[in-house]
């Protein structure tokens, strides 16, 4: 890639005559303030430097990561930006759960009701739907929105004649809650620019069982409310026969799950409302927020800066904002914007639309970048869309160059993020199970996280990933069948309980009542044996007097 930037720029300079003589491009109230704000003047180069991390950078982060990790599974939000919250998933599936589920799977911008029949040893059976949340649906009241989930779920039921059938509910709800139990959850805030009211401090599960009998046409049970990365890692165990130490999204916003020792879970634990008796949980990090609260300002350009301030939830979830597809495509935007200013690209013309906030869509990295070697056409019919006229073969590369440069920053924070939780399972071979949009549409993602968590993990520690496609969707299926699986067998283990202490309870009254009539027989026996002796004292007193009287 920097072979391409050389080029560019050699191309740049020797087209620099001609460049000169083009018209400058006219300044607007928005372009004139961001170079006030800016006037040091800027090259590609000293651009692209903001965006580089060493590793020296990376591995400073982690540390920090872990410390935040730590402190919140310790304290939770009051001590850590990163929440570590419980999942109340006591285990990965292990092959034995059957059944028929129902997982809902509410995420980015998308809504999925899925229907899973499972059977060990056989492929899950799936029906699905997918719709695309409404604007008015995620921006309008909290009731809005989860009328709209029932409505969604009813008409899925009855199209398929379930709508009385009782099924158990497994619930994705891919922002962070505060869970006290697996179907009690608290939202703690929206992320991902979601902003419906009504919800923020509200149970998820109530509001999703209210507004399933208002609609009151299907009858289900929601058995547990569950994070994307739960699922996600959940549904690749379930592929890979029991294994997954890691599950992470890499989609409209990031985070990952994994397994955690439950007494080390002091914060989680203390509100559950049911004592939680296994030895193991999942643990939703939410390492999202890391940096809300200004410890990873080292890792922050005035572009993320920007970003943030213009974003719905200012100086929320600061990571997913570094990382995530949400914002992706608007710091490309930004960067092309400054360097179009600087007249380094597009000769200082660019575009309305390409100086317009939230017009590059993060996709755009992924399709310029699937351009093969040579070939610009995604590039062109992306210029073309933005408006951005005569474009050189230079320019061409720079845009491929920024959206490089952007995206393996997120790629190397992502394998950062992962290395450090990977530290922490510290298990000599380890799975990493990744969805997400952004890390499955991009051509090189894959390939820049493995090579930057090669580089970052310690020594003797060894890792593969696999990319878990639907896995926030077939893992709330699954942890549905998982709990009626745990809830099966604890069951069984409570009968096989009172079975044992019945048993014990007979086996005393057996005892107790051989030993009564062992009492009654001895005493019988003793009765006896008093009778005779009296008999036989009586008998020798009568046999004493005859004798007397004879005499
Ligand atoms: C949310 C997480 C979610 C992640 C991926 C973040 O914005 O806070 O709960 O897991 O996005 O969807």
């Amino acid at each position: 890639m920097l072979g391409a930037l050389e080029l560019a720029c050699r191309y740049r300079a020797w087209r620099g005559g001609d460049q000169k003589n083009r018209k400058p491009h006219k300044q607007t109230p928005l372009t004139k303030m961001a170079s006030k704000l800016n006037e040091e003047s800027i090259s590609l180069e000293s651009v692209m430097a903001e965006f580089k991390l060493s590793n020296t950078t990376l591995r400073r982060m982690m540390l920090h990561l872990s410390d935040n990790m730590d402190r919140g599974l310790e304290s939770g939000l009051e001590k850590s930006t990163i929440a570590m919250l419980p999942s109340f998933v006591p285990e990965l599936p292990n092959g034995k759960e059957r059944g028929k589920f129902v997982a809902m799977d509410l995420g980015g911008t998308n809504l999925r009701v899925m229907l899973m029949e499972i059977e060990p040893g056989e492929p899950m059976r799936t029906k699905q739907f997918n719709t695309r949340m409404p604007n008015a649906a995620m921006h309008g009241t909290g009731a809005k929105l989860f009328d709209y989930i029932a409505k969604a779920l009813a008409d899925f039921l009855i199209e398929r004649e379930l709508a009385n059938e009782n099924l158990p509910v497994g619930f994705t709800f891919s922002y962070p809650c505060d869970q006290t139990g697996l179907r009690s959850a608290t939202l703690l805030r929206w992320t991902k620019g979601v902003t419906a009211t009504g919800c923020v401090g509200e149970d998820v599960v109530q509001l999703l069982e209210d507004a399933i009998a208002r609609d009151g046409r299907v009858k289900v049970e929601i058995v547990a409310l569950i994070n994307d990365t739960v699922g996600t890692m959940v549904a690749a165990a379930y592929e890979a026969g029991g294994q997954c130490d890691i599950g992470v999204i890499i989609g409209t916003g990031t985070n990952a799950s994994y397994m955690e020792d439950s007494k080390k879970i002091v914060h989680g634990l203390a509100n559950a409302t049911d004592k939680y008796t296994h030895k193991q949980m999942i643990i939703d990090t939410e390492w999202g927020g890391f940096g809300d609260r200004g410890e990873a300002d080292y890792i922050f350009t005035r572009y993320d800066k920007i970003v943030d301030s213009r974003s719905d939830h200012p100086g929320v979830n600061s990571l997913d904002k570094l990382i995530a597809g949400m914002c992706m495509g608007e710091l490309v935007r930004l960067v092309l914007e400054r360097l179009c200013e600087n007249k380094v690209i597009f000769n200082g013309n660019g575009s309305k639309l390409l100086r317009t906030v939230n017009t590059f869509p993060t996709k755009y990295i992924s399709e310029i970048l699937h351009d093969d070697c040579g070939s610009y056409m995604n590039t062109r019919q992306i210029m073309e869309e933005l408006g951005i006229e005569g474009a050189t073969f230079s320019d061409m590369l720079l845009l491929r160059e920024v959206c490089v440069v952007v995206s393996r920053r997120s790629a190397n924070l992502a394998a950062a993020a992962i290395a450090c939780v990977l530290n922490r399972v510290r298990k000599p071979f380890m799975l990493v199970a990744i969805d997400g949009s952004t890390y499955k549409y991009h051509p090189f993602f894959n390939h820049w996280v493995c090579e930057k968590i090669r580089e970052l993990l310690d020594p003797g520690l060894d890792f593969k990933i696999v990319q878990t496609g639907d896995g926030s969707g077939r893992g709330a299926a699954l942890i549905a069948a998982i709990v009626s699986r745990v809830k099966k067998e604890d069951e069984q283990r409570q009968r096989d309980l009172e079975a044992r202490l019945k048993k014990e309870e007979e086996d005393v009254e057996r005892k107790k009542r051989e030993i009564e009539a062992e009492k009654l027989e001895a005493e019988e026996r003793g009765r006896k044996m008093s009778e005779l002796l009296k008999y036989q004292l009586e008998r020798g007193a009568e046999e004493y007097h005859l004798r007397s009287d004879d005499d």
